[in-house]
Order: C-alpha cells, then sequence, then structure tokens
C-alpha cells in the first residue's frame, strides 16, 4: 500500500509551528522546525504527506499493538456509535460493551484482579490506582496508611498524582511542588547498579533497600508500592526474574499493596498478555491503557484484586471517583475487538519471536561500536543504550543533543523510534515479522555507526 491522498505539507508544517503545543518536545525547536506529518497507516507502516514511507518502530507511543489500519476496529466503532453513542458509568448506569468488557479483562487479568474501573488513558489509571489503594486503607480504618514508594527512573504519567510517582527529574521540573508523599526506591537496572553483582545478590541489595525504607517511614503509613513490570520510558529496564516475586513477597509482609504499571507492558507487549505473567507475580491493583484499544481510541483503566472489590462495595457509601469517560461505549467496543485480534493471532509469543529476531539483528553492535554500551529487552520493548565513554558508562553531554541527531538520522532512514540521550527505544506493532525486524535493526545500526562516531 503506497500514499493515496495530497497533502500540502508546507501549509501543515506552518500551521502547526503557529498553534500546536507538543508533548514532551522541545518547543522552541519545535517553532522553529515544525513536526514530521504522518498522514498514512497500514500495519506496521506510515506515511508521511510527502508519501514517504517509514516502519512504525515505536509502535504510535508503545501502544498500537495490533497494528494499523484494522478495519474490523473502525467497523467496531461505526456500529457501536451508531447503537448508541454515549452512556456513562456514573449514578448506577452501564452499556453492554463496558459491562462486557469488564467481563473480559477478568478472564484474561492474572489471578484475583478481576474488577474494573475504565479511564481515558495511563496516567488517569494510575491515578485510580493511587486512590483506590489510600481508599481501600481508609475504608479499613487505617487512615495513616497513605504514602507510596515507586521506583526513580519508573514513568506513570503526568497527571499530579502519577506525576509524583514518576522517578524521571526532568519531568518534574517547573511543575513543582510535587505531590507530598512518595518516596523512590532503587530501579533493578543491572547494567549501572548491579555491576559485579550476580542477579540474586541484586535483588538481595534492591530487597535491603525496600526493607529499609520501610523501617525508616513505617509501614503503618504505606498504602502502596507502583512500578512497571517493565520500565519503558525510563529505559527499558527488565529486572531480573527473581525481582517481582520478591518484591511481592516483602510487600505482603509488611501490608502494603503492590500496583502493577501495565500501561506498557499490558496486552502482549512483553511476550505474555500482561507483565505480571512475564515475571510470575500478581498485584493488587493493576493499572492499563494503551494497548487495550491498541490506540485506536483512547482507554484505560484499573484492575483491583477481589479483596479491595469487597472492601469497597461493603462499605454503604459513595465512591467518589471516576471520569465521565470511564466505560465509554464506543471504546469498550472496541477494546473487546482488539483483545479478540491479539488472542487469535498469538500477538504476544509473536512479539516475543519478533523481539528476539530484532535483538539478535542488532547484538553485533555490542561487540563493534564503541559508543553502544547495552543491548536489552524482552517482547518487542528494547532499547540500545549508548554511551560516551564504555569503560566508565559515562552518558554523552545533553547540550550535544545526541538524541536530536539520531532522531533525524533514523527518520531518513526509514523507521520511528524514540531516540533520547539514552539511546534508541524501539518497541513496534507486535506484527512485526522477522523480517522487518532485520530492516528496523539495520536501520537503527546504520543510523548510530553514522551519529555516534
Ligand atoms: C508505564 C506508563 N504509565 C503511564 C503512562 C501514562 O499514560 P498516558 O500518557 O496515557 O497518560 C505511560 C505513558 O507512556 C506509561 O508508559
Amino acid at each position: 500500500m503506497t500514499a493515496t491522498q495530497t497533502w500540502n505539507t508546507t501549509d501543515l508544517i506552518e500551521k502547526d509551528k503557529a498553534h500546536l503545543l507538543h508533548p514532551v518536545s522541545n518547543l522552541k525547536d519545535m517553532r522553529e522546525q515544525g513536526p514530521l506529518v504522518l498522514s498514512q497507516g497500514d500495519g506496521v507502516y506510515l506515511w508521511d504527506t510527502d508519501g514517504k514511507q517509514y516502519i512504525d518502530a515505536f509502535a504510535g507511543l508503545w501502544n498500537v499493538n495490533v497494528g494499523h489500519g484494522r478495519k474490523v476496529l473502525a467497523d467496531a466503532a461505526a456500529e457501536q456509535i451508531m447503537t448508541v453513542d454515549f452512556v456513562p458509568n456514573f449514578f448506577g448506569l452501564a452499556s453492554p460493551p463496558s459491562i462486557e468488557l469488564a467481563a473480559k479483562l477478568a478472564e484474561i487479568f492474572p489471578g484475583h484482579l478481576n474488577h474494573f474501573q475504565f479511564t481515558s488513558g495511563g496516567a488517569e489509571s494510575n491515578e485510580t490506582s493511587l486512590k483506590i489503594a489510600r481508599y481501600y486503607w481508609w475504608l479499613k480504618g487505617k487512615q495513616e496508611k497513605v504514602k507510596i514508594i515507586s521506583r526513580k527512573m519508573g514513568y506513570h504519567g503526568i497527571a499530579m498524582g502519577a506525576l509524583a510517582a514518576t522517578g524521571i527529574p526532568t519531568y518534574h521540573e517547573g511543575f513543582g511542588p510535587m505531590v507530598p508523599g512518595y518516596v523512590h526506591v532503587s530501579p533493578p537496572y543491572m547494567y549501572r547498579f548491579g555491576e559485579g553483582m550476580s542477579e540474586d545478590e541484586f535483588v538481595s541489595k534492591l530487597i535491603q533497600e525496600l526493607e529499609d525504607l520501610i523501617a525508616a517511614e513505617g509501614e503503618d503509613t504505606i498504602a502502596a508500592m507502583i512500578g512497571e513490570p517493565v520500565t519503558g520510558a525510563g529505559g527499558v529496564v527488565v529486572p531480573p526474574a527473581e525481582y517481582w516475586p520478591a518484591v511481592r513477597e516483602t510487600l505482603t509482609k509488611h501490608n502494603i499493596l503492590l500496583i502493577a504499571d501495565e500501561v506498557i507492558c499490558g496486552f502482549g507487549r512483553t511476550g505474555q498478555m500482561f507483565g505480571e505473567q512475564t515475571f510470575g507475580y500478581v498485584a493488587d491493583i493493576a493499572s492499563f491503557a494503551k494497548g487495550v484499544t491498541s490506540g485506536y481510541i483512547p482507554l484505560g483503566g484499573s484492575a483491583v484484586s477481589d479483596e479491595i472489590f469487597d472492601t469497597m462495595s461493603s462499605a454503604d457509601r459513595m465512591f467518589m471517583h471516576g471520569f465521565t469517560y470511564s466505560g465509554h461505549p464506543v471504546a469498550c467496543q472496541v477494546a473487546l475487538r482488539n483483545i479478540q485480534i491479539l488472542e487469535e493471532e498469538d500477538l504476544a509469543t509473536n512479539a516475543q519471536v519478533g523481539g528476539d529476531a530484532l535483538r539478535a539483528e542488532l547484538h553485533r553492535l555490542l561487540d563493534d561500536h564503541a559508543h553502544v554500551g547495552d543491548i536489552r529487552g524482552i517482547g518487542q520493548m528494547t532499547l540500545v543504550e549508548m554511551v560516551e565513554n564504555k569503560e566508565t558508562k559515562a552518558k554523552y553531554d545533553p547540550a550535544l543533543k545526541m538524541g536530536d541527531k539520531l532522531t533525524m538520522e533514523t527518520r531518513k532512514n526509514g523507521i520511528i523510534v524514540r531516540c533520547t540521550n539514552d539511546g534508541v527505544a524501539i518497541a513496534p506493532p507486535l506484527t512485526l515479522t522477522t523480517e522487518q525486524a532485520k530492516t528496523v535493526a539495520e536501520a537503527v545500526a546504520a543510523s548510530i555507526e553514522t551519529i555516534l562516531v
């Protein structure tokens, strides 16, 4: 398939420069340079307004899990709009798709995660999960249990509660003061923090740090710990196999809830339907978004355990939390059809096969290239970590804008990836074939070889 529509690229770019505020972008650069305007998609491919083809090797924002241009998802949305466009979940109302989706999610989420409130995206889902954790303890008469443990390098979205949990300092700059009551622990980032240790030793060290923090803060003041099964935006940190089961055990021992932020990992990306399944644990609450609809329409939500649901629904009072679009029938209908595709095509398995092929192709860079420090990932989440100095693992000076330079080069080479000062993050649709993985790897390697000299 090729691009079919003609656009006036210059006009679009001028309007963009004048009127559009781009998220997580250098607005000064955007005002001078304007955006790359992508106007069409099909499968793993995107086309810009001048007809140039790219592989969307970042699946939008880690979310277009089933690939672009699925007509059945357009049909599901259109049919639902013509049946009933909007019914809320507030005030004792529901639509069939919101009920059916909750039931379907109960079937596929692990263990006791059987009850759902819907949102429109990841940050709203985390706000919901964090508030439910506090609410649960409040209902139990433990009003002091309010603090949240999260991890450095974790990304949980940019609404105020989610932002305070986010452990990447640049997201906080200029937006203070942060919501109080959040404390951060070290991430399971072997490459930088576990040097010279076995995985077991590293996990023991991290668990000791968690134990020390709980002792210092007091377990009666802590509601929950939140973490992504695999840290995404912070740098694709794949934990050692024993990490999550050990964290789970520690938190259970201290009566602290565990929230899994499955916003990226959920719906197949780590090689199983949920990151919790990949790492062998079950949280008390799980946030999800992105892959639940493959990004075709905004939807997210929080899954809660039987125990939390029983506590919440045994209290004879109003649960004063929710969003207008909690349970939007059109989004829920698209999610149902999207999950059917994920299951029928076994895209979780395909994610593991495609991701392994990608990393195998990239691997030579580790030996061959002076500025590639680490290549890691799982399923269809991969990071090629770049370093200025391989021995010291020193990063490039951000003023050199190496991420921006790599962004331009990778686009020139026909792939859309996320390039930052950490390196190149690759998270294509789960449909990516091993042949397409090879093309992506070649374009990444060629870009690195040109820019990191
Ligand atoms: C793990 C994680 N949680 C939460 C979010 C926030 O999601 P949203 O941008 O939909 O609010 C993201 C976004 O990338 C994410 O990666």
